[in-house]
């Protein structure tokens, strides 16, 4: 069925009705809805407790300060947890007091300033229902006064300005929380050293022994070549690591994949031809794009894969990039063997390990 109705420019549109009383028109055709929903308008306005009851209401406005003034004790128990509590070893037990006590603080902070504004604006501030008609987005005079009225009204029914304590501890909070978050940026500055001198140094040396590496702090036994077959790799760290006063720092930066290929498909340029033992090959294990672990072996083609964003280099061929976005080869560690048959360092890396930005402080 279809009939005319008038618009608002004096003309005429079809309206369409399907039988079932949804219409369906056409672009441009006006639709005349027989079914609309009728404004139910706002229900009665219920009162709270703290309305009703001083007493209660003074409550409340306890509850509210106590939950800022423990939001106040959480950020600066963060702060006093990351003196008290610091990560000098790099001991696991140390890292894990560390991280409990600091994060239970800012959670701490975080949470009771979260859980007061909640309370505040539950229990306290005006909860009558009020309707925002749609207006024009321009804003003219009387609409800008009406605005600033509406400011100084929501001022008197949140008690902003009368509830001095309340809002003073909600202002203290908001400063203090950010607190734990400077702080914890210490941690990133080098502690009186080089940082470069850091990164530039392993713990390998000559003479050094190649270990498995057991996992976290754990070494595991010496390497003999003669263990090494052909195609098999190997995790490994020095064998002196748990000498060292950092072990996690330490071993971040002197892990190394051991590999043995045949000699034949080794391609070595003449100053690395005596860094490998019968095609035994040891290469950093920290990718030089962004530093994950590269540890995925394809033994087929000799390729070593990032997992972190697929670069990809080629053990055969010195370890250079054949695909992704590392910039350098895989630095690669030189090694022979002692008298005993055990594989050994000759020297530390002879170039920086890690992302390729350290590459130009060479
Ligand atoms: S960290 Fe290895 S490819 Fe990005």
């Amino acid at each position: 069925m279809a009939e005319e109705a008038k618009n608002s420019s004096g003309g005429s549109a079809a309206v369409v009705a399907d039988g079932h009383g949804v219409e369906t028109a056409s672009v441009g055709t006006a639709v005349l809805s027989s079914d609309a929903v009728q404004n139910p308008g706002l229900p009665p306005h219920r009162k709270r407790v703290t309305d009703l009851d001083p007493k209660k209401e003074k409550n409340a406005e306890r509850g509210v300060y106590g939950l800022f003034y423990l939001s106040i004790v959480g950020s600066l128990g963060a702060v006093l947890a990351y003196m008290f509590f610091p990560i000098e070893s790099g001991d696991a037990s140390e890292i894990r007091l560390h991280t409990i006590f600091v994060g239970s603080g800012m959670a701490l902070a975080l949470l009771a300033i979260g859980i007061g504004a909640v309370h505040w604006g539950k229990a306290l501030m005006y909860d009558g229902e009020s309707i925002d008609l749609r207006h024009p987005v321009a804003s003219d005079e009387p609409t800008r006064e009406a605005s600033a009225e509406v400011f100084k009204v929501a001022d008197q029914e949140s008690g902003f300005s009368r509830r001095t304590l309340v809002r003073n501890s909600l202002f203290g909070a908001l400063i203090a929380f950010p607190l734990p978050g400077i702080t914890l940026l210490r941690g990133l500055a080098p502690q009186d050293i080089d940082p470069v001198e850091v990164l530039r140094h392993t713990m390998w040396d000559k003479g050094i022994r190649l270990a498995r590496d057991n996992g976290g702090h754990k070494v595991g036994e010496a390497i003999r070549a003669a263990d090494v077959t052909i195609g098999s790799v190997f995790h490994v760290v020095p064998e002196n690591l748990g000498q060292a006063k950092d072990v996690l720092n330490e071993k971040a930066k002197a892990v190394v994949l051991l590999i043995r290929l045949d000699e034949k498909d080794l391609k070595e340029t003449p100053e690395k031809e005596s860094w490998s033992y019968n095609g035994i090959v040891a290469y950093s294990k920290v990718c030089t794009h962004v530093g994950c672990p590269v540890a995925l072996n394809e033994q087929h083609t000799h390729h070593l894969l990032c997992p972190c964003h697929q670069s990809q280099f080629d053990v055969s061929d010195e370890a250079k990039v054949v695909f992704g976005p590392a910039k350098r080869p895989l630095p690669q560690l030189p090694i022979t063997v002692d008298d005993e048959g055990y594989l050994i360092a000759q020297s530390d890396f002879n170039e920086p390990v890690g992302p390729s930005y350290w590459e130009r402080l060479k």
